[in-house]
C-alpha cells in the first residue's frame, strides 16, 4: 500500500509511505506501483500512534460509585477507591477497561501504560489486566505497572504483594512514597521496589510526591537509586507535584541528580490542576511538576491523562489532546514552537517513558503504526480540536473517523 501526500510531524514537505508486509518499507518520494493500492492523504497531518503513559485502567468509569469525592482531593479519592475495591468482579473490570481503551483507540492511542492497583489480597485487578492485555492487543499495547495504591510498608502484606505482581506478569514495579505512613517507610518502599526491579529486570514508575508538601522529598530518592542501581531511563517519576512547592535553591541541586539518573518524568495536566491546591486558601498552587524547567535540562517529559471519570477525576474521554491543551496552559509552553511540538508529549516523549523508542515512529522498518490528523500541522490540530481521521496498526486500518464539521447556515 501506498500512503501519498503526508506532512510526516508538521513537516512542510509532502512524504509518500510505501507499506509490505504490515512495516514502513519505504519513506521518501513514491509512485503507485501497478495495481498498488493507492490513499491521497490531502497534505494531512501524519503522526505515529499517541501513548497514553499514564492512566488507571483498573479504576476507569467509576466515578459516584459507591459516592462522589466531594473534597477534590487526592486522599479522599484513594478512600473511596478502596470502598469501591470491595465490590470489584473480574466482570466489572473487564467491562470498564475495554469501554476505556476503545475510548482512546479511536482517540489515536495505541500504547497504553496503566497503573493497577495490587493493594489487593486477591490480585484480580491485575490478573484480568494481564488476560486483557493479550485480549486487547490488536487494538493497543498495554503496559502494567504493579501500583501498590495503599502503600509497600503501610498495607498488611504489601512487600509480598508487589512481589506476586511482577511474578505474575507486570511490566513496571510501582511505589507511592507520599502516601506510605512515615518518612522512613517511605524511602523504605522505594528502595524495596527498585531493587526488586533490578532483580526481576522490570521497570519503575513511581506515584511520587503527588502533594503539595514541599518536605515530600520521595524523588531526590528515586534518582538517587536510579543512578546507583544503574537502572537509568527505566525509572519514571510520575506527577512529582511537590517539586512545584519545593524552594529554588533546593531545585537547583536536585537537577544535578535528576540529569545524572536520566529518570523520566510524567506530568498529568488535567488531575492535578483538579486535585493540588485544595489546601490552599489564596494564592493557589498549580501543582504541576517543573515541566518547562526539566525539558531545559534535558530530561525527559510525556504527559498522561491518569484518571478517566473516576473517584480522582470526574471528566475525561480518552483524548489525550486535552492533556496536551491543557498542560500547555499550566506550564506556560505557548510558544509557537513549543505548541508546534507539543504532539512529542504524547508521542516520542511518551515512547522515551515507555522504554520502546527503539521500535517506535514513522521509520523504515518500524511496525506500519501510524495516526493521520484533519489538520496540517500540530498547532492547527490542537487548535481545532482536530478528528483522528485514521489509526493504522501493522498496516491495517483500525479506526475512521468522520471530520466533525460545523455549518454556519446565515
Ligand atoms: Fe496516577
Amino acid at each position: 500500500m501506498l500512503v501519498k501526500n503526508a506532512r510526516i510531524e508538521n513537516k512542510e514537505e509532502l512524504t509518500d509511505i510505501r507499506i509490505k508486509d504490515g512495516v514502513f518499507e519505504q519513506i521518501g518520494k513514491l509512485e503507485a506501483m501497478p495495481e498498488e493500492e493507492a490513499i491521497d492523504l490531502n497534505e494531512k497531518l501524519l503522526l505515529p500512534p499517541f501513548i497514553e503513559s499514564h492512566v488507571h485502567l483498573d479504576t476507569c468509569l467509576t466515578a459516584g460509585d459507591p459516592a462522589w469525592n466531594m473534597s477534590g482531593t487526592l486522599f479522599e479519592g484513594i478512600e473511596l477507591w478502596s470502598r469501591r475495591k470491595e465490590k470489584l468482579t473480574e466482570e466489572d473490570i473487564r467491562q470498564r477497561v475495554k469501554k476505556a481503551v476503545s475510548m482512546y483507540a479511536l482517540n489515536g492511542v495505541q500504547h497504553i501504560r496503566t497503573h493497577v492497583d495490587i493493594t489487593d489480597p486477591s490480585l484480580m485487578a491485575l490478573k484480568t489486566m494481564l488476560k486483557l492485555k493479550e485480549e486487547l492487543q490488536d487494538l493497543v499495547d498495554i503496559q502494567i505497572v504493579a501500583f501498590p495504591q495503599e502503600g509497600i510498608l503501610s498495607y498488611p502484606n504489601g512487600k509480598q504483594l508487589l512481589i506476586d505482581a511482577v511474578k505474575l506478569g507486570a511490566d513496571a514495579v510501582g511505589a507511592i512514597p507520599h502516601f506510605e505512613f512515615t518518612r522512613e517507610y517511605s524511602v523504605e518502599s522505594l528502595d524495596f521496589a527498585m531493587h526488586l526491579a533490578k532483580e526481576e529486570n522490570k521497570l519503575v514508575d513511581v506515584h511520587c510526591d503527588e502533594i503539595d508538601d514541599e518536605a515530600s522529598r520521595g524523588l531526590e530518592t528515586v534518582a538517587a537509586r536510579a543512578y546507583e542501581l544503574e537502572l537509568f531511563d527505566k525509572v519514571t517519576a510520575s506527577h512529582a507535584t511537590a517539586m512545584h512547592s519545593y524552594n529554588n535553591a533546593y531545585v537547583l541541586r536536585l537537577m544535578r541528580l535528576l540529569k545524572m539518573s536520566k529518570i523520566n518524568f510524567v506530568a498529568n495536566p488535567l488531575v492535578n490542576t483538579h486535585l493540588q491546591g485544595r489546601a490552599d486558601t489564596y494564592p493557589k498552587r498549580r501543582g504541576i511538576t517543573r515541566v518547562k524547567e526539566l525539558l531545559q535540562q534535558g530530561i525527559n517529559v510525556s504527559f498522561g491523562h491518569d484518571d478517566i471519570y473516576d473517584p480522582w477525576y470526574p471528566m475525561g474521554n480518552g483524548s489525550l489532546r486535552d492533556v496536551v491543551f491543557v498542560g500547555l496552559h499550566v506550564t506556560q509552553l505557548m510558544g509557537y514552537q513549543e505548541i508546534m511540538d507539543s504532539y512529542k508529549f504524547i508521542t516520542t516523549n511518551a515512547a522515551r517513558t515507555l522504554h520502546i523508542s527503539d521500535s517506535y515512529g514513522i521509520r523504515e522498518g518500524n511496525s506500519a503504526d501510524f495516526i493521520v490528523l484533519d489538520a496540517e500541522n500540530y498547532y492547527e490540530a490542537l487548535i481545532k480540536d482536530a478528528s483522528v481521521l485514521y489509526s493504522y496498526r501493522k498496516g491495517r486500518k483500525i479506526v475512521e473517523n468522520s471530520p466533525s464539521e460545523k455549518h454556519l447556515l446565515v
